[in-house]
């Protein structure tokens, strides 16, 4: 009937809790006000801005909404594996539940900015089995041999007229090319953790000590 048709969400996901949001948001911003300042980053502004002017980034990245992991995009059930997904054990036993999600690295690219996140075996079990999440990335050819998982991440911002499924994809981009062997340019030791340049825009800060951000597995059906 219709009431299953609409039965499967936008997306399953894991969503921060209020306290942590406030949290993540702050530091996150702290994190682009000390990126712009920085000589290493002003000799790269023409990734930026196409031009060697400077940049907001405050301002270059729109937030994109709740903060969330998403484990599944399911587009109401027109997704390639969505219903397979919605089914699975794990994801009926631990919907509701609340998750210890680990913020390893922070990593900004022209388009987006956001959160690498860690997952836990346990937390794995609610990843898409069959990788088709990091398939869905399909701009990254090599991402089909990374790790279970690794394109776990949360939007923190994107650039104007970007898709926040393009956050994933330049994660993804960017530990490809650290797989690859590339070292990057170590650039700086800032507070928070050590910052790297990957080129074409591309800057990882992996944090000293991750943050913990308690998060509830759910829907959202928009
Ligand atoms: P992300 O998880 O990177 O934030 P939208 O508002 O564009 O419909 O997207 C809703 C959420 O689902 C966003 O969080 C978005 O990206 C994610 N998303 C959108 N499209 C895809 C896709 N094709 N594959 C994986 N995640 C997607």
């Amino acid at each position: 009937g219709p009431l299953e048709e609409v039965s499967l969400p936008l997306f399953f996901g894991w969503f921060l809790l209020t306290s942590i949001q406030d949290k993540i948001k702050c530091t996150s911003m702290d994190f682009l006000k000390t990126l712009d300042t920085l000589e290493a980053f002003k000799k790269h502004l023409i990734d930026f801005s196409g031009k060697a002017e400077e940049v907001d980034l405050e301002q270059y990245f729109q937030p994109t909404g709740i903060l969330h992991c998403t484990t599944k995009f399911c587009n109401y059930g027109k997704a390639e594996g969505a219903k397979e997904y919605a089914e699975k054990q794990a994801v009926k036993d631990f919907y509701g539940s609340i998750f210890d999600l680990s913020l390893s690295a922070l990593f900004v690219t022209p388009r987006t900015f956001g959160a690498r996140v860690s997952l836990t075996e346990e937390q794995l079990q609610l990843w898409p089995a069959d990788a088709d999440a990091e398939k869905q990335a399909e701009s990254v050819p090599a991402a089909a041999s990374m790790p279970l998982g690794s394109r776990a991440h949360v939007t923190l911002g994107c650039a104007e007229n970007v898709e926040p499924v393009q956050t994933g994809v330049d994660l993804l981009e960017i530990l490809t090319l650290q797989q690859e062997g590339q070292q990057g340019e170590q650039v700086e030791e800032m507070e928070l953790g050590t910052l790297t340049y990957y080129g074409t825009g591309k800057w990882l800060l992996n944090l000293r000590e991750p943050i913990s951000a308690p998060a509830c597995f759910s829907s959202f059906y928009g």
